[in-house]
């Protein structure tokens, strides 16, 4: 397990030294932002509350939530975590530092709620890690997840689709970073044509427009953000997907109430601990 969790450190340390300020930097706007959409405000904002972020990336996120009012903490196991500390230091109420989901460095039952996104698919033992998200929350506090869908409920063409660019997963995660990187570079155009045109002209039209929703990378027509987009997609080791249940179950297993569990490119999953 270990030797995983460091396979995966590296590299999303490697991702991070490249993009982490540029996300932060140049106001880039993340998937993640949607799956607030789903979730009542009232669950992550508010003066006075303290949120933490497992696996908080480039800080990008809590630089968001934190608009809410909240006071957040962010871990993460990347080495470029100094960049994270860099990028949210001008918001005064966030605070950054280096740790491992499995260990988390703080007392049980302090937090007002916390949320990983897109975190807990790339680990060794994924509901070892969410439960131990959850130890950190305070009883009546809300944790979030966001997970990747499994495709079940998608159509046989999403499916094979789905399986046909994972079996290039056997090849990308074993290449150097700098390699997949060059050639995430490489590729980004292509995804530009094939996936983002696509979606701009298919929204704008009627008989288009619920075909456009099932397009990936529809939410970017930036090459720098596709980039970053196909680095997390093919470098890191493990990458486990989950149907609606399977989501659900995690909450449903650690005694949460109040579970909701809703498609936006995946699970965003959000429930109450009792
Ligand atoms: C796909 S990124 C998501 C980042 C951020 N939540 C976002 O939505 O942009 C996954 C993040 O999980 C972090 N991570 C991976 N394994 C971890 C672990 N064992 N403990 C803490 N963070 C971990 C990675 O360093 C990376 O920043």
């Amino acid at each position: 397990m270990d030797k995983m969790i460091n396979e995966t450190r590296k590299k999303f340390s490697f991702g991070w030294a490249k993009f982490a300020a540029k996300e932060v930097g140049r106001d880039w706007y993340k998937d993640s932002f949607s799956y607030l959409n789903y979730i009542p405000r009232w669950v992550y904002s508010g003066e006075g509350k303290i949120g933490l972020d497992v696996g908080c990336g480039s800080g990008t996120d809590m630089m968001h939530i934190s608009q809410y009012g909240a006071r957040m903490v962010g871990i993460d196991i990347s080495d470029s975590i100094a960049i994270t500390r860099r990028n949210t230091k001008c918001s005064g109420c966030i605070h950054v530092t280096q740790a491992n989901v499995y260990e988390l460095p703080f007392r049980d039952d302090v937090f007002d709620f916390a949320y990983s996104f897109g975190v807990l698919h790339h680990l060794p033992e994924p509901e070892k890690a969410f439960r131990s998200v959850c130890n950190k929350v305070k009883k009546g506090g809300y944790v979030i997840v966001y997970l990747y869908e499994d495709f079940a409920e998608r159509t046989a063409l999403e499916r094979y689709l789905l399986k046909t660019v994972n079996s290039l997963r056997v090849i990308t995660t074993k290449m150097p970073a700098w390699l997949l990187h060059l050639l995430c570079i490489l590729m980004s155009p292509l995804v530009f044509i094939f996936c983002c045109v696509p979606y701009q002209v298919f929204k704008r039209i009627p008989l288009t427009k619920k075909l456009a929703e099932r397009i990936p990378f529809r939410h970017t027509t930036r090459l720098d953000c596709i980039v970053s987009d196909l680095y997390d997609r093919f470098s890191p080791p493990i990458e486990m997907r989950y149907n609606k249940e399977e989501a659900r179950a995690w909450f449903e297993r650690a005694g949460f109430g109040d579970i909701n569990v809703v498609n936006y490119r995946g699970w965003v999953a959000w429930g109450k601990k009792r």
